[in-house]
């Protein structure tokens, strides 16, 4: 298969940037970052994530965000749920879409949302049960995809049995998760190659982690099979806090400018999404993370 003509970005900077965040941002301002993405052309923004905020206090206030913020019509405002209480909470406040996440590798699953793998699949049918019934569309990421800081490597068949497991179980997208950003490009490929020979390459997804530099050339290397689905996050934030060593998302600005360099669409008008990272590192007191974004300032 060739590149695509057109790529998907999901804006994960509101949820997966600022969970990794130590001091904690205020509401308005995570509805103002929002609210400037809604504006760029994004099609998808995950906006928050009703996990526990006992786990994730700086996200404590998904709802308060996700009522305040002002949504338009043709994008979708995923949040991450990790269980049916998260469900509901999230459903309570409006959301029409969520987010299920578990992990190829069994240590971090552990680490991150204290239980095994198959108990989180278990845990996550019933959610997807509910949202079935209700008409919630659910996407599902699986972590640590090319590599764990408590396990080392992680099988590929591990990989793909968690994808599979999850859009059998009803996730119309699987996003694959380079959690600690530890993987290179034909790594990458063949992951995604591997994943696509069990789950259709228009349902699946990449999110890369930029630890080491290495994000927009796996990006490139899983274009060049397909994929037409990125999540990155604007300036660059981003981590999990409950992976050793993880850092910030390849940055929106830096892939939307690559694709568009390669002549494959977004549909993002760059110079806002550019400006709307300048004003997150602002807020956040430092520099972008995003290097389009410093060569634009
Ligand atoms: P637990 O402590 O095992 O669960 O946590 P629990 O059921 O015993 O609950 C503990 C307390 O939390 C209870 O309160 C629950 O009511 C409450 P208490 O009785 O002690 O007062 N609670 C909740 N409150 C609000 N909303 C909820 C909720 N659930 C329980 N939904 C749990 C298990 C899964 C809840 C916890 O481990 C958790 O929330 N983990 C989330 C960790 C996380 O958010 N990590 C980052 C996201 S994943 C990621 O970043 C990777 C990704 O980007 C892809 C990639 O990069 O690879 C997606
Ligand atoms: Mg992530």
């Amino acid at each position: 298969m060739s590149q695509p003509n057109s790529v998907r970005i999901v804006e994960v900077g509101p949820r997966d940037g600022l969970q990794n965040e130590k001091a904690i941002v205020p509401t308005a301002t995570k509805i103002e970052l929002i609210d400037r993405l809604s504006a760029t052309g994004l099609r998808s923004i995950e906006a928050t994530s009703f996990v526990s905020p006992k786990w994730i206090p700086q996200l404590a206030d998904a709802a308060e965000v996700f009522t305040g913020i002002a949504r338009r019509d043709g994008i979708r405002y995923p949040v991450l749920v990790p269980n049916l209480q998260g469900y509901e909470r999230a459903r309570a406040a409006g959301a029409d879409e969520v987010a299920v996440f578990a992990a190829a590798s069994e240590a971090f699953s552990r680490k991150n949302i204290n239980a095994s793998i198959d108990e989180s699949l278990e845990r996550f049918a019933p959610v997807l049960e509910r949202a079935q019934a209700d008409g919630v569309r659910v996407r599902g990421y699986v972590s640590t995809v090319l590599g764990c800081p408590y396990q080392g490597d992680v099988p590929l068949t591990d990989v793909v049995r968690v994808a599979a497991h999850l859009h059998r179980a009803g996730c119309y997208e699987i996003s694959l998760g380079d959690t600690i950003g530890i993987g290179t490009p034909r790594k990458a490929a063949a992951m995604l190659a591997a994943v696509a020979a069990d789950v259709p390459m228009d349902a699946l997804a990449i999110h890369f982690h930029d630890t080491r530099g290495q994000a927009l050339a796996n990006i490139l290397a899983c274009l060049e099979l397909g994929v037409a689905v990125i999540d990155a996050a604007v300036s660059g934030t981003g981590g999990c806090p409950y992976a050793k060593g993880a850092s910030g998302n390849v940055a929106s600005e830096d892939v939307v400018y690559m694709l568009e360099g390669m002549g494959i669409a977004t549909g993002v008008d760059l110079p806002k999404l550019i400006e709307t990272g300048q004003w997150l590192a602002a807020q956040l007191g430092r520099e972008t993370g995003s290097k389009v974004g410093k060569a634009a300032a």
